[in-house]
């Protein structure tokens, strides 16, 4: 790999073959960012949902101490006292009483929900890079706003190397990682629903009202955006308020959310981005969707791509979050001809299509609508000009009372506690766990290679052994 510097963090700065996609909530974990990292590739964590990750994971008794362990090395002690006080439960919640919920996000977040999501960001980036001299970098969805500057903040505090966003055009965070690495004052434009056009309604942040004025300037990481158009990372070179460094085009193939088509609900040919015209913008960039194999690997390399960004590979690996009964059945399905992922063009609250793979793991479990994490509520505003929140997915009748539509409110999935129970830290209501909710990729081509005919698991490591035979990276 050839070495660059980043500029602005005077860090040397290897750009990988592979990067390991983010994958929410909680799939691309510490752990399957450390092993990847530790192979000299970019291992990325999930930002979404982190500080209810984190304040399950305390509430289930952080067994192994990793939590705790992290939470020691964040570098303003009063900050994580509070926590430790309000959500560590030693020895564990019993198995089917409730996790106790933190405030939904809201624009005018408390200032220790604030200091909650920039401790839960630096802890699962610190344990991500501990122990080798790797690259780590955090994955955050655009569409999710009001958590976003206290949790890049979290990851800068913790030394994150790389921001990866998708989901929406980023337009002000380039320029939101330049002013926090000052430790200035941020201010971000919020998409909000409204009628008044002309009002602009944002959400802001001052580092400096957490951390002491003798903390030393951060580096500045790098931000790659994840794009489906090659309009769009054009918008982006010459709109976003700072530097892009790097592009990830994503296919419509690729697990998690995918970006709407251009007509209707069928993705065509104008739907497949421009490989060329990215290339020409001259910014590192990276293929992802379908590329988990040497000879896709080697095909991105030969348009020009540094590598591939690979998401559904990591996913099914030992070291990803998804339970282990849940990716036994996958592999099961695929084994017998049977895994349907389908692209969802109602389920998430979001709008944006969701791959999603229907599972039987677990048996009986509540797929109530409840909306008691609210990460994907819509911002609007009300009459008055003040902010309200509704989810698409939540209870039917407060959402069309805050002025949402049954058509907004039809064939929706509540994505947050499906997901959080996907990797184990699901809600238990009357003591019935809330079911799973799972997204995939379409391409399981390399499972196969990976795994033979009788084995049943696979590491981080085998995977980049099979996407990179020769054993190491392709020089840059
Ligand atoms: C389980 C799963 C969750 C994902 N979650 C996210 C996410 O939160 N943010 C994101 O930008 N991409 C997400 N992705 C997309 C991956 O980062 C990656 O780009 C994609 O999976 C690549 O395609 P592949 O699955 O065919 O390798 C997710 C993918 C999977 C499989």
């Amino acid at each position: 790999m050839l070495m660059l510097s980043n500029p602005d963090s005077s860090q040397a700065f290897n750009y990988p073959t592979i990067i390991q996609g983010g994958m929410g909530a909680g799939v691309s974990n510490w752990r399957l960012a450390r092993a990847v990292a530790e192979r000299g590739q970019l291992g990325v964590v999930s930002g979404t949902a982190l500080d209810t990750v984190l304040i399950r994971r305390l509430q289930d008794g952080d067994p192994d101490g990793h939590m705790r362990r992290a939470l020691a090395a964040f570098p303003q002690p009063e900050m994580v006292r509070p926590i430790l006080d309000a959500w560590f439960v030693p020895g564990g919640k019993p198995a089917d009483a409730p996790y106790k919920l933190k405030p939904l996000p809201t624009a005018e977040m408390l200032r220790e929900d604030e200091a909650l999501l920039i401790v839960a960001n630096f802890v699962e980036v610190y344990l991500a890079k501990e122990g080798h001299a790797g690259m780590v970098g955090i994955n955050l969805l655009e569409k999710i706003q009001l958590p976003t500057l206290p949790s890049l903040f979290g990851a800068m505090l913790a030394g994150v190397d790389v921001v990866i966003m998708g989901g929406g055009i980023p337009l002000g965070i380039p320029g939101a990682l330049d002013k926090m690495a000052r430790l200035e004052p941020v201010e971000m434009r919020l998409n909000v629903v409204t009628s008044d056009r002309d009002r602009v309604y944002s959400t802001s942040f001052h580092p400096g009202t957490h951390m002491r004025a003798a903390q030393d300037v951060l580096s500045r990481p790098l931000f790659f955006a994840v794009i489906a158009s090659d309009v769009l990372a054009k918008t982006l070179v010459k709109k976003a308020n700072g530097r892009v460094d790097g592009f990830i085009i994503e296919h419509h193939n690729a697990g998690g959310h995918n970006a709407p088509p251009r007509r209707g609900d069928a993705y065509g040919e104008r739907d497949v981005c421009s490989v060329e015209k990215v290339a020409g913008l001259g910014l590192p960039f990276w293929l992802a969707g379908g590329c988990a194999s040497p000879d896709q690997v080697a095909a991105a390399r030969a348009l020009g791509a540094r590598g591939v960004q690979i998401g559904t590979a990591f996913a099914c690996c030992e070291e990803s979050g998804i339970l282990e009964t849940i990716k036994a059945e996958i592999i099961g399905m695929h084994r017998a001809g049977k895994l349907d992922v389908i692209t969802d063009f109602k389920a998430s609250p979001t709008g944006y299509p969701f791959k999603r793979v229907e599972v039987e793991a677990n048996g009986r479990r509540d797929a109530c609508r409840a909306c008691d994490l609210g990460y994907l509520r819509t911002i609007y505003a009300k009459d008055d000009g003040t902010l309200g929140y509704r989810c698409p997915a939540g209870p039917r009748k407060p959402f069309l009372s805050k002025g949402g539509t049954p058509e907004e409110a039809e064939g929706k999935h509540c994505l947050c506690n499906g997901l959080l129970a996907t990797i184990g830290l699901g809600q238990t209501r009357r003591g019935i766990p809330v079911a799973p909710l799972v997204t995939w990729g379409e391409d399981m081509g390399f499972l196969d290679p990976i795994l033979g005919t009788d084995r049943s698991s696979y590491t981080a490591g085998e995977v980049l052994d099979y996407l990179l035979p020769g054993g190491c990276c392709v020089a840059s």
